[in-house]
């Protein structure tokens, strides 16, 4: 607990400045900060410090230690911390800064702290695009660690209010930069085996990944342990139950649509978000979450529109599909 957050309005130049400058400050002493990216608003700490580390698990209440995410401001900071196969090194020329993270072997010695990487020998890495996150970095100077500013298996948060609502007690600041521009959150891939491996759809779609690297991208092994919390089954979760690729509505339930076409029976949803009335999936990615948290103050069932599979229609099926899963 720290009490309530200070939050800086980033629109206002003065408050900008001001709300960086207490942000690096808290970060400096192990504080948490709620900092924009362009995919969703993430929980900042120095992840260069063990404690700082510690305390974003204990605020999100993880059930477990879970690698996270290191920002860095630049593919040049970046590979300091890791090694980069030349194919990975293509991937981070084309798409960083941007919604892409990739996890890549640790280089060692490392200025990590252990828990940031759940003691693992790889590293995720990030460069973020938002000009807040860079500013934040560019500020503080050290790494960031970073997962995204939700209670554990609550939907990821794209305002400055869902974080306040999240996690208001246990950060210290909060940077508002507005609604996140893209609204899931990075894609990952893994250069650990033998082949780039796709652990998490996300901002970068699949399709432009696999363009430039000339051959599709791998699916992690089952056997692998779950690395990634995004990758468990039921994770995203409203509390309402959604109900997928609903052709009508039923009684009682409310409705996620997509596209210029409702569902039959759309008259009968108790309340309507339409992702995309024109049917565009950027728009609908960048609408999902806030989207999922409003509809489930309104209905105990969600009809969600079927929602096609191409570009980032991929991870917005895969939000849906963990959102919709039978909770552990
Ligand atoms: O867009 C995003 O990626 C946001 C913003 C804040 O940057 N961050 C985010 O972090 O989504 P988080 O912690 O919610 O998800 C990070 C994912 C986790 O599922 C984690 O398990 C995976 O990255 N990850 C981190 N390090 C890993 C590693 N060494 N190997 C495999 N997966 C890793
Ligand atoms: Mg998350």
């Amino acid at each position: 607990m720290v009490g309530l957050p200070q939050i800086f309005d980033m629109s206002n130049p003065e408050a900008a400045a001001a709300g960086i400058a207490a942000a690096a400050a808290a970060l400096e002493k192990g504080g948490l900060v709620g900092m924009p990216t362009e995919t969703v608003y993430g929980l900042a700490a120095d992840a260069t410090n063990g404690r700082a580390v510690a305390a974003i698990f204990t605020a999100k209440a993880r059930p477990r230690f879970n690698p996270l995410i290191i920002h860095v401001i630049s593919p040049v900071a970046a590979r300091e911390l890791a090694a980069f196969a030349p194919e990975a090194l293509r991937l981070a020329k084309a798409f960083w800064p941007g919604p892409l993270t990739l996890v890549l072997p640790k280089r060692l010695p490392s200025p990590l702290a252990d828990l940031a990487t759940a003691g693992l020998d790889t590293v995720a890495l990030r460069v973020p695009a938002h000009p807040v996150a860079r500013a934040l970095m560019e500020a503080f100077g050290r790494p960031i660690a970073a997962p995204s500013a939700n209670r554990s298996g609550h939907v990821s948060p794209t305002t400055a209010a869902h974080v306040a609502d999240d996690l208001g007690d246990k950060v210290a600041v909060i940077l508002d930069a507005g609604p996140t521009g893209i609204g899931l959150e990075s894609t990952i891939v893994g250069f650990t085996g033998a082949d780039p491996t796709l652990l998490r759809s996300g901002g970068v779609p699949r399709q432009d990944l696999e363009a430039l690297l000339g051959r599709p991208l791998a699916s992690p092994s089952g056997r692998a342990a779950p690395v990634a919390p995004g990758m468990l089954a039921s994770h995203y979760a409203p509390s309402a139950q959604l109900r997928l690729d609903a052709t009508e509505v039923g009684r009682g339930e409310a409705l996620l649509a997509f596209g210029p076409k409702l569902p039959n029976h759309a008259k009968r949803a108790v309340a309507l978000i339409n992702l995309s009335p024109k049917g565009d999936l950027t728009e609908a990615a960048a609408h999902l979450f806030a989207a999922l948290r409003e509809l489930d103050g309104k209905a105990d069932r969600i009809a969600v529109a079927p929602i096609p599979d191409q570009g980032l229609g991929e991870a917005v099926n895969d939000r849906l599909r963990r959102a919709a899963a039978p909770r552990a």
